[in-house]
């Protein structure tokens, strides 16, 4: 039995250099910035975080697929690989658990390749524009799925 509320979070590629990466889009929150803003919440909320940044298509598949039955909710934010990942997008489906896709932007004002998500239509759900609170939202929005 998965403990409830045992809750992971994907960040993909590039988040790494939040912060000084296209502060114009990103802002100037650095990824641990937000990871401790997501930390405090889940104290709050009682969940039991993990979090995994990666920059590896497969990497990121396998955590996916390994959830199960050790996590009860998946939040991610699938970074460039939303738009081309056949591979994730598979992975959401076959993990048999809720995943909350985020984003830091809003896709859909931006560059006509990044207007198509191939995660949206095999997420719970998507939260995105609302800079480091998306991840907030995502969270709070993932738990009343579990
Ligand atoms: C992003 C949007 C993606 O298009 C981009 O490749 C990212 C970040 C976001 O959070 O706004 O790396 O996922």
């Amino acid at each position: 039995m998965v403990k409830k509320n045992k809750i992971l979070l994907i960040h993909g590629p590039n988040l790494n250099l939040l912060g000084r990466r296209e502060p114009g889009i990103y802002g100037r929150t650095t990824l641990a910035e937000i990871n401790r803003q997501v930390r405090k919440l889940s104290k709050k909320l009682k969940v039991a975080l993990t979090i995994v940044q990666s920059n590896y298509e497969g990497k990121i598949v396998d955590l996916i697929t390994a959830s199960k039955g050790k996590f009860c909710g998946i939040l991610i934010n699938p970074a460039a690989y939303t738009h081309t990942s056949v591979a994730i997008r598979d992975a959401v489906i076959a993990c048999g658990i809720p995943v909350v896709e985020v984003h830091l932007s809003n896709i859909y004002c931006r560059e006509e390749f990044r207007r198509h998500s191939l995660i949206s239509p095999v997420a719970r759900g998507t939260v995105m524009g609302f800079g480091p609170q998306s991840y907030l939202l995502g969270l709070e929005a993932l738990l009343s799925l579990t």
